[in-house]
């Protein structure tokens, strides 16, 4: 675009002039301005940095996971995330809490290979040389080698009659490994290239993590889930007939995969960690059998009285790395989740999204999710129509009365609000 050639050479308030000039207003560019609380920082961490998109953070309560209470640091947008996730960690907690166990931590990923005349011929040279690719990993990375980890296993796959897929497995103890993968699979490629003269079409981790599964369990006493003269083994056989239905239908497994990644995604997000990588994994996970079912299932158990939830799915998290070492508030919430291991967090990470899920399917099958929402939701709806946060209290507490849902609406009685006032 005209006027933004060599943006990314420009200095911070050089950018902001720039698109001062051409698009926005000097008061937008002051909010620009207020919004960069640490431009510098910014600046090292992507090209063209103009501000900080913030959003709202809170902490879950309640979490209780392998026996260890937790804080919950999630960063989100949606108004009742955060209420949802306390609400199902605290009926959880009343039953002893979530079990998590991590089944194994190695990241994956792969090197692509083209114009293979003969795949099986291929196959056979690779397997041959295991070791050899194992000892070019490792030697492109020694650091990794050093902490204790490094390339672990290669595992070759036929994808057609020309292409066959390298896949290298990596411990990389406490990162989350993306680069460090990525620089061990292009020391591979190189030396599959000079090695066997193939065509290398590609090398780059995969975010379909299934060395990085985690699992989390919780049995719930039915009794607990009693609510408004509901018998709790009723609302326990709708819950797990609402997990019968995400089984059955993509439709409604994508949203009840969605109200477990609003979890997820928040605690990924605050904890410093790539919440698409997650997102990516997760979903490919939930396709993994041919058909995108629910990633969690719920089952009740009559005869025990109890409901039983589980949820698994790849979490390639770290502690370590990436914007985990250099965001401030990246350390202050690894503080607030006990500055947990990537093992560990993994295993909060999941059991925060069973809880979520749990507080999603409970609200569905007893009063609607809309009715728990409504009051933050107002909220927001109050704000969004310029109310003042005095006004909002008075505003929301009207909506409800009157039962508005809607801007239309809540300008209208805003705008009575303050006509009564003036007058
Ligand atoms: C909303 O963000 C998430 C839910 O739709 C999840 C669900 O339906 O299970 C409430």
């Amino acid at each position: 675009m005209q006027g933004f050639e060599k943006y990314y050479r420009k200095t911070w308030h050089e950018r902001l002039e720039i698109l001062n000039k051409h698009t926005i207003s000097d008061e937008q560019v002051k909010i620009l301005k207020d919004g960069a609380k640490n431009p510098e920082l910014g600046e090292t961490m992507i090209e063209n940095f103009i501000s900080e998109y913030h959003l709202p953070e809170g902490v879950a309560l309640n979490l209780v996971v392998n026996g260890i209470e937790y804080l919950v640091p999630m960063a989100t947008e949606e108004p009742s995330v955060i209420a949802a996730a306390s609400h199902g960690g605290s009926i959880v907690k009343k039953s002893g809490g979530f079990k998590a166990e991590t089944k194994s931590r190695l990241m994956i990923g792969q090197v692509v290979l083209e114009n293979v005349s003969d795949v099986s011929e291929m196959q056979k040279e690779l397997e041959l040389l295991e070791k050899d690719i194992l000892k070019v990993a490792n030697d492109a990375h020694p650091s990794i080698v050093r902490r204790g980890g490094g390339a672990r296993s290669v595992k070759l796959k036929i994808l057609a009659d020309d292409l066959l897929a390298l896949y290298l497995a990596v411990d990389v103890k406490e990162a989350m490994g993306a680069n460090m993968l990525n620089t061990m699979l292009e020391a591979t490629a190189e030396f599959l290239k000079s090695k066997l003269k193939s065509d290398v079409l590609f090398a780059i981790l995969s975010n379909y993590a299934t060395d990085s599964l985690v699992s989390a369990k919780c049995s719930i006493g039915v009794e607990t889930l009693a609510k408004n003269g509901v018998d709790g083994c009723e609302i326990a056989r709708k819950i797990a007939q609402a997990s019968r239905v995400a089984q059955l239908d993509p439709y409604r497994a994508a949203t009840h995969n969605k109200g477990i990644m609003n979890g997820i995604d928040a605690c990924v997000l605050a904890s410093g960690n790539d919440w698409r990588a997650v997102e990516a994994g997760a979903h490919a996970y939930a396709a993994r059998s041919g058909r995108y079912r629910g990633l969690s299932t719920w089952n009740y158990d009559e005869k025990k009285q109890v409901l039983e939830g589980e949820l698994t799915l790849p979490l390639a998290l770290g502690s370590v790395g990436g914007s985990i070492s250099i965001v401030p508030l990246v350390s202050v919430n690894r503080q607030i989740l006990q500055n947990a291991d990537a093992k560990t967090l993994g295993e909060i990470v999941c059991s925060l999204g069973l809880a979520q899920n749990l507080a999603a399917l409970y609200a569905l099958v007893t009063d609607g999710i809309q009715k728990g929402h409504m009051r933050l939701q107002l909220k927001s709806l109050a704000k969004s129509v310029g109310a003042t946060a005095d006004e909002t209290k008075i505003l929301v507490k009207e909506m409800e009365k009157r039962k508005v849902r809607d801007s239309v609406h809540a300008r209208e009685i805003l705008k009575e609000m303050r006509e009564n006032r003036d007058e």
